[in-house]
């Protein structure tokens, strides 16, 4: 048995009540699935900045009435301290994924993407801090490792942010570092790196790359790579991110807590090879794909050249150990994005 398995099966004996910000986004609504399968209580607070009612709706039909009736839905803002307030109420977990994401959205408005990343991350910690919650988790980013030329990416070993977004989730970290000085507060920041898979929204400027070429390619519409396609990424499949969370919020290791920890499969794939593994998935369905090929154009300012994560931390304090491989995400995912796309 995983201490995954572990944790699953505790929780199902003795249900907590979960805070997810953000929930009616991509990673958020994955986490509510997963939790309200596990029979836990859900409280949810999101303002649909990029979120969305359907997210919510297509959990509702992924899970029992009984366990839908567990999930407690708030519309609200978390630059609005007092609703922080409210939502943290009787809270045993916050997993804090409430944030504008994207850098080039950050990079077109910095002010927005302080106001929420910034300004609300510390409503959301002193609203979580002042209702005593057990654990704060909180979604990190691989951004912040910036223009460190080093691979594999070890949590420790930082370079200078490339864009106001990764300013953002470095300065989360920092927070988080000092609200566990100041008050004893136990948190723990997950890096997320590419994380992929249903629901996450495939349309406007800042879609990320999979659900935006999977899009265009089934709409025979043209894929633009960015740069030479060596870019590469660790692109990470959700219900490994989902893993995370629940390790890191139940975990009982004083070492564990009160760190931040890269959440990624530690495999690197190129653009390039990203474009021919969905062509590869896609063309039995839609055989227009199969002479397809991308267009290149400019690198896009501010994006990192290469990322792979190190995961050896995760693995050794939390028991951490990734359950889906790029290959198996994509081909768990692809129905969704077939679905959402014609
Ligand atoms: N998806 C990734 O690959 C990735 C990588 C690194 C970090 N992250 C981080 O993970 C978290 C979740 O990302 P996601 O991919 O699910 O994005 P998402 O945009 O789908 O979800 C974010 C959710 O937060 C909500 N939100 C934004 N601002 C808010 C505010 N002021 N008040 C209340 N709700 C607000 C949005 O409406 C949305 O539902 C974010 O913090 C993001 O920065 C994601």
């Amino acid at each position: 048995m995983t201490p995954y398995d572990r944790i699953r099966l505790k929780l199902r004996e003795s249900p907590r009540t979960w805070l997810i910000t953000g929930v009616a986004g991509f990673i958020g609504s994955n986490l509510l699935e997963t939790l309200l399968k596990l029979d836990q209580r859900v409280v949810g607070l999101d303002n649909f900045a990029t979120g969305y009612r359907r997210n919510l709706d297509e959990v509702k039909a992924l899970v029992e009435p009984s366990q839908w009736n567990q999930f407690t839905f708030i519309e609200g803002d978390i630059c609005d301290f007092d609703g922080c307030r409210r939502v943290c109420e009787y809270v045993d977990y916050v997993l804090h994924e409430a944030a504008l994401g994207s850098v080039p959205r950050s990079i077109a408005d910095p002010i927005a993407a302080n106001a929420a990343n910034v300004t609300g991350f510390v409503n959301m910690l002193v609203a979580a801090r002042d209702a005593k919650v057990r654990r704060f988790v909180y979604a990190a980013s691989s951004s912040t490792y910036g223009d460190h030329p080093g691979l594999p990416k070890v949590e420790d070993v930082m370079g200078k942010p490339l864009s106001p977004y990764a300013v953002t989730k470095f300065v989360n970290e920092l927070y988080a570092d000092v609200f566990a000085r100041c008050y004893g507060m136990e948190t723990i920041g997950l890096r997320y790196f590419n994380v992929f898979g249903p629901r996450q929204d495939p349309n406007g400027a800042y879609a990320a790359v999979i659900p935006k070429w999977t899009a265009a390619m089934i709409n025979g519409e043209p894929v633009f790579i960015n740069g030479d396609g060596e870019t590469s990424r660790d692109f990470c499949y959700v219900a490994n991110a989902v893993q995370a969370n629940l390790l890191a919020a139940t975990t009982r290791s004083a070492q564990a807590i009160n760190q931040v920890y890269n959440v990624a499969v530690g495999e690197r794939t190129s653009l390039r090879e990203l474009y021919e593994h969905l062509r590869r998935l896609l063309t039995p369905r839609f055989p227009h794909l199969e002479k397809a090929k991308p267009q290149y154009r400019e690198f896009r300012p501010g994006d990192v050249r290469h990322s792979l994560a190190d995961i050896h931390k995760a693995i050794a304090c939390l028991g951490y150990s990734p359950s889906h491989r790029v290959d198996q995400g994509l081909a768990l995912a692809m129905p969704w994005y077939i679905a959402s796309s014609i």
